[in-house]
């Protein structure tokens, strides 16, 4: 018999797409699963997603779907809360009401970054962007509509093998330019897709979870820095042919549409407390993805 059928929204963007891989290298037993692009169940259209989801009847929803350009964000306001506040609100109320756990991804730029310690779930929010506050909306919504079947994961600079992220540019530039500059006064933690969806997994199979947890593969680091180690390993597994120097700036020497957290590295402890999942630290899952691009 099916222990349950999981849906996850989103599926062409890096974490859909990671959770598709590894569903179809270690499935969960017993477990049914689909994942659907946007085409297919776009969240921020109430009544046509929720008609999909009547048409599955999914028992576990993973919300990988987002609008996420940060920047275009600023000047896109209606459509970002669509996606990122409505979306989940409609996502929670039919999980809500048909008895399915929802798992939902959040971000750490629901923090302003004035904190100098790790950011634990209950931390005060403050928002610097449209972005940023439209994620927030979103947990708020999915806190209120759902009756502790739901729980949110935020997450922070995530990057994989798909679609566009930091390590994927820095590995052009590098091969592209003969010198880069990058921020310094950003801190936070790198977190690869691979490893949240193996926290995602976990949870799944432990089916008990609620509220708010954070996740990373550790570390505390400048983008300079998380710059310079890609470059380093870019380098030693032969996808660079030659290191260029790479400068440390400042935020205002690289001016951006949105404000970001000076500071946002999560505290993980309770996700790491309630399951069981593989650590490895964020330069092991940065070689992990550098040996697949290479
Ligand atoms: N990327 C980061 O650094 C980061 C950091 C912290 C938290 N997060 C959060 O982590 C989650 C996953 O992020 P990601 O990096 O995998 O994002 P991503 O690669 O941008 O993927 C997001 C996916 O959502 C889809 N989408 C957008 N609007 C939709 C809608 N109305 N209905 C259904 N799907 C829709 C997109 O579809 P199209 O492909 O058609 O555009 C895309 O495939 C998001 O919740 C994000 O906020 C991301």
């Amino acid at each position: 018999m099916s222990a349950g059928h999981i849906l996850v929204t989103g599926a062409s963007g890096q974490l859909g797409q990671t959770l598709v891989r590894l569903w179809e290298r270690s499935p969960i037993p017993q477990y049914q699963f689909s994942a659907l692009p946007r085409t297919q169940l776009d969240i921020g259209k109430p009544d046509l997603a929720a008609a999909v989801l009547s048409e599955l009847q999914p028992t576990v929803i993973v919300n990988a779907a987002a609008y996420t350009q940060v920047d275009k964000a600023e000047t896109d306001r209606d459509a970002v809360f669509q996606v990122n506040e409505t979306g989940t609100a409609t996502l929670a109320r039919w999980a809500a009401h048909s008895g399915a756990k929802l798992l939902h991804i959040s971000t750490d730029f629901v923090f302003n970054g004035a904190k100098s310690s790790p950011y634990v779930p209950d931390d005060q929010t403050e928002p610097l962007g449209v972005y940023g506050a439209s994620k927030l909306a979103g947990e708020k919504a999915l806190l209120a509509a759902s009756n502790n079947n739901a729980a949110i994961i935020r997450t922070s600079w995530l990057y994989s093998r798909y679609g566009n992220n930091f390590v994927k540019t820095m590995l052009r530039l590098m091969a592209e330019s003969d010198a880069l500059s990058v921020v310094e006064d950003q801190i936070g933690s790198p977190t690869s897709t691979d490893s949240l969806a193996r926290l995602i997994f976990a949870m799944i199979q432990k089916r008990d979870y609620q509220g708010i947890y954070h996740w990373t593969d550790g570390g505390s680091i400048s983008w300079f820095e998380f710059a310079q180690q890609i470059q380093g390993q870019a380098l030693q597994a032969g996808i660079l042919s030659k290191a260029i120097p790479i400068t440390p700036i400042t935020t205002s020497e690289y001016p951006t549409p949105a404000k970001r957290p000076a500071y946002s590295v999560l505290d993980r402890s309770r996700a790491l407390e309630e399951f069981e999942c593989l650590v490895l630290d964020w330069e092991q899952k940065l070689a992990e993805v550098i040996a697949e691009l290479t």
